[in-house]
């Protein structure tokens, strides 16, 4: 690995501490280096909060450090007003010979302007180091600028002889108690979660976050003909929610009741409210309708599969999906599966 490389390797390593905090702004890490030393490091922790280089930049109070420094930044820095200050104009302010930039923001207020800017201030600019990593890092986010919609999850779990709910089963788990953390956790890292009527009707759930720390995603779900009751946990109002539905109705502490056709692509339809409403990301957990409306479609990115060691002999067979297998591993006796959309 070269120099440049090992400096902004750090940099998306500190980004990565806004998994789950940033939404609808990126995870953004950033370094300041001086002859081979790091100065200073920041990440955006949170949304509302100051920017990666903001704080990298603010900890160093001997100014004349700055002038034979680098700064590595996973993301273009910005050059538009927004809750904090254009961070371009800062590093103009400390004289900040070197930029070296992961990648460049998407967004259309940003879009190639903030390199464009340090440049015309004299700054050398090093554009597009770890390129890949650093649009990794922040899939979702680009997701969304580049498809006008947030990057989608598919999860599900299930039997070793693909089930993903038999009547007999009672309980309704199939996964193991490691599987269901790590699933908190997921949920934690996205902006909303999505699940089919039949799957609240028949389970319950509460879609919060409660084996992690972190935020709880918006519950999300169809109710068509609006046969979900407040006796069941998704309308409590302890979460913010949005119910898509064929009804007209009012909306409730924290619940937001929206009309859509249920003859038209209902997909789209509330793909598009959802890109409205700023929400980058989606993780659906079913049921298999709900699944697989996605994957007929071929409208997501990412599926997380449990296979569990459970036996179900019948009901209802687990979605069938295509994509490249990403990652393989093993928690307790379940097998876990990432694959990508290709
Ligand atoms: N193992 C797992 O990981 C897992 C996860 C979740 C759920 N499950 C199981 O899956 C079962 C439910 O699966 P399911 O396939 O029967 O139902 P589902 O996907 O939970 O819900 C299906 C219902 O959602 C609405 N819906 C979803 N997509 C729609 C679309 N594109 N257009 C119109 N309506 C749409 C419809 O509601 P209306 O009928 O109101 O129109 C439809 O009947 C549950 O019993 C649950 O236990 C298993």
């Amino acid at each position: 690995m070269i120099y440049k490389e090992i400096f902004m390797e750090r940099a998306i390593q500190l980004a990565k501490n806004g998994l789950g905090f940033t939404s609808p702004n990126p995870m953004v890490g950033c370094v300041i280096e001086r002859n081979g030393i790091v100065l200073s490091e920041g990440w955006h922790y949170k949304k509302g909060m100051y920017h990666a280089e903001f704080l990298a930049i603010n900890n160093i109070k001997n100014e004349y450090l700055f002038l034979d420094s680098t700064l590595y930044v996973t993301l273009e820095p910005c050059v538009h007003f927004g809750e904090t200050p254009p961070c371009v104009d800062l590093i103009i302010r400390k004289n900040i010979p070197r930029v070296v930039i992961g990648i460049q923001d998407p967004c259309d207020k940003v879009k190639g302007l903030g390199i464009q800017k340090l440049k015309k201030y004299g700054i050398e600019v090093i554009e597009n180091v770890l390129i890949n990593q650093c649009r990794i890092l922040n899939k979702r986010f680009f997701t969304f600028y580049e498809k006008k919609r947030p990057y989608i999850i598919l999860k599900w779990a299930q039997s070793d002889d693909g089930f993903i709910y038999s009547e007999n089963k009672k309980d309704n788990w199939i996964s193991g108690i490691h599987a269901r953390q790590l699933n908190h956790k997921w949920r934690s890292e996205e902006d909303g979660i999505l699940v089919g009527s039949k799957t609240v009707l028949n389970d319950n759930p509460k879609l919060n976050v409660r084996k992690w720390f972190g935020k709880n995603p918006i519950r999300i779900f169809f109710d068509k003909k609006l046969k979900i009751s407040n006796t069941h946990f998704v309308l409590d109002g302890t979460q913010q929610t949005i119910v898509f539905t064929e009804k007209n109705k009012e909306n409730q502490k924290n619940i937001e009741f929206i009309q859509i056709s249920f003859e038209e692509k209902i997909i789209n339809q509330i793909l598009n409210f959802l890109h409205q409403k700023k929400i980058l990301s989606l993780i659906v957990e079913g049921g298999k309708k709900t699944l697989e409306n996605f994957i007929k479609e071929n409208i997501w990115d990412e599926c997380r599969i449990f296979t569990c060691d459970v036996i179900l002999k019948s009901g209802l067979k687990a979605p069938k999906i295509g994509g490249i297998i990403s990652k393989r591993m093993n928690l307790d006796k379940d097998q876990l599966i990432i694959k990508l959309s290709i």
